[in-house]
């Protein structure tokens, strides 16, 4: 018999609630970390019914969970069964990581967190007195326009097919953070403009994700011009609006790096360690290979 000594009696666990989760990679994710810095957590999937979700909830309370991750379709719904939710994560309107200290769950996102790190990676720069331009104004868009505000941007412009969408985004940033953001439909005749005078590009959208691989949620190339352009889609790797504007001379940089970093921070929120440079390349390795798998 092989004896398996990864989980004990003094485990804590850890676990993402949504549904579905079984496409979801955490599971390994955090695992990978845990084995990585020795600590004894057992990460777990958690697939819940809408109507069982606060009875899951209370479960997670009086058991030895020391936080977990929230998915599709519940990062809203959760906010309320949480004791207290950060002012970030409100403003965010999502939830995607929670801590338990003494019986009390905190609420916090990472999604915008994670986005900036990995950003400011791939860049080498942040958003400071800095103009961009975002695509898509979903559940995705606004923990990262959120985020762009907080860190000092000097403009936001957000263009969607829906205008209703970004109308209200708009009005988050604007109302609560600073008033830096234009809104922009496809039509408008300055779209062209909005892009060129923007630092940065950003897609939040899912225009171009596996398998819809030949679209673009950019229809003319000319928009590029030697911006840093963002894609939040990591299938594929390099989607068609990244490919158009690396043919622009843009720098351009895809989603993986938000999918570690996002769960990086979840994971160094419920710990209290902050990883050193070797360990986050060492879990950078661990997780293009799970993707792989
Ligand atoms: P997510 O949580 O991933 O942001 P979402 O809330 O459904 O998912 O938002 C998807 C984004 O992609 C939205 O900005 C959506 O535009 P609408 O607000 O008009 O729906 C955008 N999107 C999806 N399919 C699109 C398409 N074919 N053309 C343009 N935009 C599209």
């Amino acid at each position: 018999m092989i004896i398996d000594y990864s989980v004990t009696g003094k485990s804590k666990l850890l676990g993402l609630i949504g549904n579905p989760v079984e496409h979801s990679i955490s599971p390994q994710l955090h695992n990978s970390l845990s084995r990585m810095l020795g600590l004894d957590l057992v990460y777990v999937p958690l697939r819940v019914d809408r109507e069982k979700l606060e009875t899951l909830v209370k479960a997670i309370k009086v058991t030895d969970f020391l936080g977990f991750n929230v998915t599709i379709p519940y990062k809203r719904d959760i906010m309320k069964f949480i004791d207290e939710n950060a002012k970030e994560a409100i403003l965010m309107g999502s939830v995607n990581t929670v801590k338990k200290i003494d019986g009390r769950l905190y609420g916090y996102n990472t999604d915008g967190e994670g986005f900036l790190r990995a950003f400011r990676e791939a860049a080498g720069t942040g958003f400071k007195d800095k103009k961009v331009m975002m695509i898509g104004a979903g559940g995705a868009a606004r923990p990262i326009a959120v985020k762009i505000a907080l860190e000092g941007a000097e403009k936001i412009n957000i263009v969607n097919r829906t205008t209703q969408k970004s109308v209200e985004l708009a009005e988050v940033v604007n109302e609560n953070i600073a008033e830096i953001v234009q809104v922009y439909n496809f039509e408008d005749k300055t779209l062209k403009l909005a892009f060129e005078e923007s630092d940065i590009i950003i897609n939040t959208t899912s225009v171009g994700m596996s398998p819809d691989v030949n679209n673009s949620p950019v229809k003319d190339i000319g928009y590029f011009n030697g911006q840093i352009v963002y894609d939040l889609i990591y299938n594929p790797i390099k989607t068609k609006f990244l490919a158009d504007a690396e043919s622009r001379g843009c720098k351009i940089i895809n989603g993986l790096g938000m999918l570690l970093y996002q769960g990086i921070s979840a994971y160094e929120i419920w710990t209290g360690i902050k990883l050193s440079e070797d360990k986050l390349k060492d879990a950078y390795n661990s997780f293009v290979k799970i993707l792989s798998e």
